[in-house]
């Protein structure tokens, strides 16, 4: 077999394909793979079929995976192993969740968009998203390109973001679709993180903006007024050509550089059709601020 790379977009996002993630990657591919994901941002692997172990034996070839929220959350009788995120909308028995289910409104925040783990000290560096079953029609994901989005602002505005640095926290995102119900045991587990507003992408040392719904303020500046950039950069870089749409089908495999990239889930009729898809997230190396070699202001 011969891996092809094929862009879908002329600088973000690419499919994979001839290659069988089941077995150890041949001489040369890991590069080839982690070049693209440099590039591209965005990997789809076709007609993958996987178990748990797989899944999980191919994303620890980029770092160590993190645990999953799920396991330090109070509701959660999870069907998955601690290092795969929960995010379909099945419960322990693989039966669809119930309209009122806490799981179901916490995970209405992957709906927002985000990139995963920044509301940990040490972020995520990529995800691996694999599909079991989707729906018939929704559910896509959406992938924007904070490199082209940060490309595209004024220098004027670049110099402005120079050295920010954002609050994120959990609770916030969850706070922004009425999710609100946590215990004090639970909110202590995650206190709120810094992060910077821009980075260098390690792979490919272009700067990035580095956002999600989890920044909930600037660090030092007047609460509304952080607030309102946050949002307008997180609605500049959503545009249409900033982003790729991923239709899902069984058996994809998808992975994403959350230094570099916004994502979302999409709607669909969750209470009538299963959508059973489980994510490895592979931790980051050192937080943001200190990569970046930012000072905190106190
Ligand atoms: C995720 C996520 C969105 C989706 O897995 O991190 O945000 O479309 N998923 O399921
Ligand atoms: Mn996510």
């Amino acid at each position: 077999m011969t891996v092809v790379v094929s862009p879908l977009t002329p600088g973000f996002g690419a499919e994979i394909a001839g290659i069988d993630l089941r077995r150890p990657l041949d001489e040369g591919y890991f590069e080839i793979i982690e070049d693209a994901l440099n590039r591209f941002s965005v990997l789809v692997f076709v007609e993958q079929a996987l178990t748990d172990q797989q899944q999980i034996d191919f994303s620890k070839l980029f770092g160590p995976l993190e645990t999953s929220v799920t396991a330090i959350r109070r509701d959660t009788k999870s069907r998955l192993r601690p290092d795969l995120a929960e995010v379909s909308n099945l419960d322990e028995d693989s039966e669809i969740l119930g309209a009122d289910d806490r799981r179901r409104m916490y995970n209405l925040g992957n709906q927002l968009w985000h990139t995963d783990s920044s509301f940990k000290k040490v972020p995520a560096r990529a995800s691996l998203l694999y599909a079991r079953a989707v729906p018939p029609y929704g559910g896509c994901t959406e992938f924007a390109d904070m490199r082209a989005a940060y490309d595209a602002l004024t220098d004027d505005v670049k110099r402005k973001l120079e050295g920010l640095v954002a609050e994120h926290s959990i609770f916030c995102s969850r706070a922004k679709t009425g999710f609100t119900d946590f215990s004090k045991e639970e909110r202590e587990q995650l206190p709120p993180v810094p992060q910077v507003v821009v980075r260098t992408h390690p792979g490919s040392k272009r700067r990035t903006l580095y956002l999600a719904s989890h920044a909930d303020h600037i660090i030092g500046w007047p609460l509304e007024e952080g607030r309102k950039l946050l949002a307008a950069l997180i609605t500049h870089s959503t545009q249409r050509q900033f982003v790729y749409t991923h239709r899902w089908r069984v058996n994809d495999l998808v992975m994403w550089d959350d230094r570099c990239t916004m994502h979302r889930g999409r709607p669909f009729d969750d209470l009538k059709y299963k959508r059973d898809v489980q994510r490895s997230t592979v931790s980051d190396e050192i937080t943001t601020v200190e990569r970046e070699g930012v000072r905190l202001v106190a």
